[in-house]
């Protein structure tokens, strides 16, 4: 990037990966180099515009499209970026007006957009006398949904609980750590609140690197509904566990905390290049391997196999709203498959009785309960092992009357949400 390395140079970078390149945000920023040259304060505010844009988008391209008399041409792309941006910071983030329009007019000029300076100007003043008004009247948990996610959970959920998950999403959400041990004691040094499943929360922002217990690996991030599938395989100690897709390894370290030796499996070097350097800090045991989990298989049949698939990550939108402009439905079908015969191999690895823990931080039916149920009508050699709230301190409403556990973002509402998980424990056939 030829511009002066500030945050809102930064945050139209960004937003240009996301919505043209179809780069995951996380990606993006680690790519861009300017993110790396900004002080801490000024990385987080960059991250923050380009999230709260990204969260927002269906109510502020609406609020754009009012103040245009004609749709802004293709090549003029950057601009609309610029006008989302400054909306953002009118509309959503308190910026004072003079320095959110002053701001995004300097930003077409230096982007070479000179006769669009006066239209930036022009759209965002407008906004800041009668946006207010205007965001009032919007629907904005369904303006900010694409069509097909709405449907789908329409379908899958009711529309009343559509609504209330696309209006969790609009709320960035906490810090979620899973504790080694000691919550009582960490809950004070951090500050934190003791969720009743174990997690501790905390509010969202300011460095991880630099709270309490983070160099002596007392904790780790991960969202609470994310810490419960590690959970459901009972007593672990001495036990052999395979993690089948296990970077960064969340799941994995609850299960080395629990006494498991663990076999962490995952085909990105790069994934699980970052899994052994979170081990490192939590001063786990592992054994990791990079492969392909279709077809990588461990020496003699194993006692527990946890399967964290590779998903469309809906359930995960509070945490990561780049996702609605990177997934399409046809991403859902084409992963389906993959999970299914993820599934299959995962079976394949366990001794009769052993036990497999399926999940995926999907929303989509596709991705959850409907794998498992095409897997028992097919024949597969195992059993459902129906769960437990009162194991994993869950609340009743979030198992299926199947026995799965289906949590949602608008779940657990008076604490700030979770991330929206399925998962299924089966056990295979003693005959199989
Ligand atoms: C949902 S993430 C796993 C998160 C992890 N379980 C945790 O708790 O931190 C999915 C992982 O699956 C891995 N993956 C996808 N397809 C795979 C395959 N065929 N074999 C092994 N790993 C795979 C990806 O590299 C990614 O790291």
């Amino acid at each position: 990037m030829s511009q002066v390395p500030t945050a809102r140079n930064a945050a139209l970078d960004l937003i240009g990966a996301v919505l043209r390149r179809r780069r995951p945000l996380d990606d993006a920023i680690d790519e861009n180099p300017a993110m790396h040259l900004l002080s801490g304060r000024d990385r987080a505010f960059a991250r923050l515009l380009v999230a709260t844009a990204l969260r927002r988008l269906g109510q502020i391209d609406a609020l754009i499209a009012l103040c245009l008399s004609t749709p802004l041409a293709p090549r003029a792309a950057v601009v609309h970026d610029i006008l989302r941006l400054g909306a953002a910071q009118l509309m959503f983030l308190r910026t004072p007006p003079h320095a959110a329009v002053a701001t995004s007019v300097d930003l077409a000029h230096g982007r070479g957009f000179l006769s669009h300076k006066g239209l930036v100007n022009a759209v965002l003043r407008r906004l800041s006398i009668e946006g207010a008004e205007r965001v009032g009247a919007q629907d904005a948990a369904r303006l900010n949904t694409p069509n097909w996610l709405w449907q789908s959970w329409s379908r899958s959920y009711g529309e009343e609980t559509a609504r209330a998950i696309a209006t969790a999403h609009m709320k960035e959400a906490p810090l979620d750590l899973t504790l080694r041990c000691d919550a009582e004691g960490w809950c004070g040094k951090l500050q934190g609140t003791l969720l009743p499943t174990g997690t501790l929360r905390r509010p969202a922002g300011g460095s991880v690197m630099a709270l309490p217990g983070y160099s002596e690996g007392a904790w780790w991030v991960q969202d609470a509904a994310a810490a419960l599938p590690a959970r459901l395989f009972g007593d672990l100690a001495e036990r052999e566990v395979v993690d089948l897709c296990a970077a960064p390894g969340g799941k994995s370290a609850q299960l080395a905390t629990a006494g498991a030796r663990v076999t962490a499996v995952d085909r990105s070097t790069r994934r699980l290049d970052r899994l052994l350097a979170n081990f490192g800090r939590l001063g786990l045991p592992i054994e990791a391997v990079v492969a392909d989990a279709l077809t990588w298989r461990p020496q003699h049949p194993i006692d527990a196999v946890l399967l964290d698939a590779p998903c469309t990550t809906t359930g995960a939108i509070r945490r990561h709203p780049d996702v609605p402009y990177l997934k399409l439905p046809e991403d859902v079908v084409r992963l389906s498959v993959v999970q299914e015969n993820l599934l299959r191999a995962a079976i394949e690895m366990l001794r009769p009785g052993g036990m497999l823990i399926y999940c995926t931080c999907s929303l989509e039916p596709e991705e959850g309960p409907e794998r498992i149920e095409a897997l028992l009508r097919n024949g597969a050699p195992v059993r459902r092992h129906q769960i437990d709230p009162a194991e994993i301190g869950a609340d009743p409403d979030w198992i299926t009357e199947e026995g799965d556990l289906r949590t949602l973002p608008c779940h657990f509402a008076e604490y700030d949400g979770v991330d929206g998980f399925y998962c299924a424990r089966l056990v295979k056939r003693a005959d199989a």
